[in-house]
């Protein structure tokens, strides 16, 4: 079975018992500004398991594309990756235990082929407040499941959620593959990392909400939330046995190869490093972010440079990396059609990007040269010196280590080491903040800030140019960020024109209206943002009655006198092609 047809495979189950499929939404979370990517195939439904309305009904189906960047370090293994698909189903207070459970039973068996006996399964244990989940138990039994693989754990393994500090959340029950292997002591279960368990299915029950106070109170509208890692499940279904040797690495792989002249088996960790970072990389660009010191753009940034310094470990030299991308457009966009649409841009900054770091390479070297007469007769080369290598010009530290042997000097590695932990845990601590943020916080003033971009949109479109189109937009509680499409500047004056004409809007307080229509007559009203649907399906959108029509999944003010005032704070260049305005509202 190949990625696509699993793909295909898991949404026909699930189409078949009354879910509607649901695209892929972006990498960059719409209006979350507390998180930097879409870490799961729940994050961009939240505000539909807290009760609004989801148009596609009860029951969804998806493949969305994640990213999970604590790890960054740990890539180059048999199973770390930063980019992967999740496979998805959800129930929005429709289905629950029992028919969660029996539908992930029979894709397990009748879709993937696994056999009884190659499951096990974890569920909550219970704790003061909240009951032992013996109902899920009960459920797992009457498909023929044993006691000797059921398994109860804690909190730590058995709960998932809230994303943030508050919302919704609740226990689970985790499906684990067993390989059949030796357990590797009495205490020996899917909780173990001994490698005969490996997981690949979760379904949460969101029975709870988590209250600002710290308390779980039930939730009105009961959900199911299930998240299955399409790689580890490719890898598994195909006896494989790491995910690099699955169909959706295959081809990476190969082009690797070809452009090396190596063999993938002489140097895996590099080959699994590249192809890793430059498929995150290749998504990311996808979705409008672009290399930068701050945020994604920053992320995105170090994992280019990290790919191209293990490109030329394995002796690819040279501006190469747009050839790998285009085997990952190629083989992708019939899952993600944004690859192909937005292959241009994609090929344009990788290549940018890279030939930015080769001189930065060149730069790193010219430094390295001086730190060696600053030196003088000391021959060790201390650690602080060769983390600003690694740091500011991301020089490896074997790197450094083989520059200095040639001219006679050492390095100091276990000094290195400690500056990289120390670095290391507060960018893991860093990361973790923005995360534990909160998912659903939409706070009034991203709100106001979200009506106002989409006024944003149709005014640029109004007095700079009607192919206006948005290419990112990225929300914070300061500000909105808005990047389009257009070749030159925006003068001025026009930018005057756009703030006075936001402004009037504000001051005519009309009503912001939501509706579900049908996708083709959101297409004859010339909704913004259509192409992102398929005939047939129910659309949300948001219109401002003769001012912009967009398609949408909200929050947003109810009317725009609610936005207070508009001003534009910057215009500048975002990427070939591409500007950007900054604007704050209130
Ligand atoms: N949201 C759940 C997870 O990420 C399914 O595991």
């Amino acid at each position: 079975m190949d990625a696509q047809e699993l793909r295909d495979a898991y949404v026909d189950f699930f189409k078949e018992r009354g879910h509607t499929y649901i695209r892929s939404a972006s990498l960059i979370p719409e209006n979350d500004p507390t998180v930097l990517f879409t870490t799961a195939g729940v994050h961009p439904l939240v505000p539909y398991l807290l009760g609004e309305k989801h148009p596609g009904g009860k029951r969804l189906v998806n493949f969305q594309k994640c990213i999970r960047t604590g790890d960054i370090e740990e890539v180059g293994d048999a199973t770390h990756l930063t980019f992967f698909e999740m496979l998805g189903n959800w129930s929005l207070g429709d289905y629950f235990k029992k028919e969660s459970i029996e539908f992930s039973y029979d894709l397990l068996k009748d879709v993937l082929n696994l056999k009884n006996e190659q499951l096990a399964v974890t569920a909550f244990e219970g704790e003061e407040g909240i009951p032992k989940d013996t109902e899920t138990a009960e459920h797992w039994k009457s498909h023929g499941m044993k006691d000797n693989q059921i398994f109860f754990y804690g909190r730590k393994d058995n709960w998932w959620g809230p994303a943030g500090q508050t919302g919704p959340c609740g226990p689970d029950t985790e499906i684990f593959f067993d390989n059949g292997q030796k357990k590797c002591g009495p205490d020996c279960g899917p909780a173990c990392r001994c490698g005969k368990y490996v997981e690949i299915w979760n379904n949460v029950f969101m029975q709870y909400n988590k209250e600002k106070d710290g308390s779980f109170v039930p939730l009105e509208q009961k959900n199911v939330d299930t998240g299955m890692g399409l790689e580890r499940v490719l890898c598994i279904v195909n006896g494989l046995e790491t995910v690099y040797d699955t169909s959706l690495f295959t081809g990476i792989i190969g082009k690797l190869e070809e452009l090396s002249g190596k063999k993938y088996k002489d140097d895996m960790r590099s080959f699994r490093i590249i192809a890793d970072h430059l498929r995150a990389s290749t998504f990311l660009l996808g979705d409008g972010v672009v290399p930068s010191k701050m945020g994604q753009g920053y992320i995105l940034r170090r994992l280019i440079r990290r790919a191209s310094r293990y490109m030329s470990n394995i002796g690819i030299e040279g501006v190469n990396m747009q050839k790998v991308s285009e085997v990952i457009v190629s083989e992708y966009s019939k899952a993600y059609p944004e690859l192909e649409n937005n292959k241009d841009t994609i090929y344009a900054q990788i290549t940018s990007e890279e030939e930015k770091f080769h001189k930065t390479l060149r730069k790193g070297l010219r430094r390295f040269d001086e730190m060696i007469a600053e030196n003088g007769d000391n021959k060790e080369l201390n650690g602080e010196a060769v983390f600003r290598l690694y740091d500011t010009f991301g020089f490896p530290i074997e790197l450094t280590q083989e520059l200095a042997g040639e001219k006679g000097y050492t390095v100091s590695v276990d000094d290195f080491n400690n500056r990289f932990k120390e670095h290391q845990e507060k960018s893991r601590a860093g990361s973790d903040q923005v995360f534990k943020g909160g998912l659903a916080d939409a706070s009034e003033q991203t709100t106001k800030l979200h009506t106002a971009t989409h006024i944003l949109n149709a005014a640029l479109k109004k007095f700079v140019d009607p192919n206006i189109h948005q290419k990112g937009s990225n929300i914070t509680a300061e500000r909105l960020r808005f990047d389009f499409n257009l070749d030159r500047k925006v003068e001025p004056e026009e930018l005057k024109a756009i703030e006075d004409y936001i402004n009037d809007i504000i001051k005519a307080d009309i009503p912001v209206v939501c509706e579900e229509i049908p996708y083709e007559e959101a297409m004859e009203r010339h909704a913004e943002g259509v192409f992102q649907c398929k005939y047939g399906e129910v659309v949300k959108v948001y219109s401002i009655d003769g001012v912009s029509i967009e398609l949408c999944g909200g929050p947003h003010v109810r009317s725009t006198g609610e936005i207070g005032s508009f001003k534009i704070t910057k215009e500048e260049s975002s990427a070939a092609g591409v500007r950007r305005i900054k604007a704050t509202v209130g």
